[in-house]
């Protein structure tokens, strides 16, 4: 190849479009030690991730394991980089209506660990956890897992609408807005604990209208009558030409049925902070204001960050 192919060479993003996986682990770290040596560290290993992810995946290359790191503001001012991703910015708390507040929590470090086995994601996050030594303080560790024809652990089929191919790019990945970071992508995470005994309490008519979907054969309803929104179209967000926005879920059940504990991680990618705090309020304060995401009565947030994924060159960049 020549300089100029060379130049032209597309930037290369993260696993940010990688399939739906059957294990996942969310990784959520800050950096605690306040001094240079702990930062460069943080540097390195989020630049050599790519050898990390090897490492582990070409011992079972069918297991399609693949690692996103994600960067919150407060860590990438003290990687004292020329510039900012533009909408860079702490997860903001929600006071929301009806009681309902969406938290926001401390993080670092993401690390959205997805494969076919769970083996090697937790191989991975063994050996992630390994190099950063104790230079940082796990916030929250969660594995997810694949439930049944990709349900959520309220029943229903979670990730239809999710974009996909060229609309994926579009929604998911910085384009020439921010032309620094092309490539890269916002990510929001939030954990949600369900009740699912108030849950289960409700009829599967009253479990639909919440969702907007039907919970057997996942099938669109329709909510253009002017009753209250349900969860689908709080999320449909139409800007004023008329354009609507997409972000990239990947959400995954948790849980630990012995100590009652049954969740949803969120996590959603995407081009523009904007839509996902958008969604956010929708859901949280509602649409008219109060007319809140009915989801949440039974779904408690109990974490909330942002952080910034950048793409694979920028990630190698910060080597120091
Ligand atoms: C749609 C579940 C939280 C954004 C859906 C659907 C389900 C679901 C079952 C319908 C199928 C689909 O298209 O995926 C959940 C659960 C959550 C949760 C169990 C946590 C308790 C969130 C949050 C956001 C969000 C926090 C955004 C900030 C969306 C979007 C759609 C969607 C954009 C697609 C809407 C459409 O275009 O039809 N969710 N969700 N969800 N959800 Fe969630």
């Amino acid at each position: 190849m020549d300089d100029q192919t060379w130049a032209r060479a597309p930037i290369e993003p993260q696993s940010v479009n990688a399939p739906l996986s059957t294990s996942a682990i969310f990784l959520v770290v800050t950096v605690t030690a306040d001094d240079e040596a702990a930062v460069a560290t943080a540097r390195d290993v989020v630049s050599d991730i790519g050898g990390l992810v090897r490492a582990v995946g070409f011992r079972d290359l069918g297991g399609r394991l693949s690692c996103n790191v994600g960067i919150g503001s407060d860590l990438w001012a003290r990687f004292d980089q020329p510039s900012k991703p533009s909408q860079l910015d702490r997860f903001h708390t929600i006071p929301g209506s009806g009681g309902h507040t969406a938290v926001s929590t401390p993080g670092d470090l993401l690390f959205h660990i997805r494969g076919e086995r769970l083996d090697q994601c937790f191989e991975l996050e063994r050996l992630i956890l390994a190099r950063l030594g104790d230079t940082v303080e796990v916030v929250d560790e969660t594995q997810g897992f694949r439930y049944f024809d990709s349900r959520d652990l309220l029943g229903f089929v979670d990730g239809t609408e999710n974009p996909t191919g060229q609309s994926m790019a579009e929604a998911a990945l910085i384009g020439d807005e921010d032309p620094d970071f092309a490539g890269g992508s916002y990510v929001v995470v939030q954990k949600y604990l369900h009740d699912l005994t108030a849950w289960g309490a409700l009829s599967t008519e009253q479990q639909e209208q919440i969702i907007g979907r039907t919970k057997a054969d996942n099938v669109e309803l329709d909510d253009s009558d002017g009753s209250r929104m349900s969860h689908k179209s709080l999320n449909t967000i139409v800007d004023e030409n008329g354009v609507e926005h997409d972000i990239l879920r990947d959400n995954m059940p948790f849980g630990r049925p012995g100590a009652k504990e049954f969740g949803t991680y969120f996590i959603g990618y995407s081009r523009d902070l904007w839509v996902i705090d958008h969604m956010l309020r929708r859901m949280f304060i509602g649409n008219p204001v109060g007319e809140y995401d009915r989801i949440l009565d039974f779904s408690t947030a109990v974490t909330g960050t942002t952080f910034f994924v950048p793409s694979n060159d920028v990630l190698e960049g910060l080597a120091t």
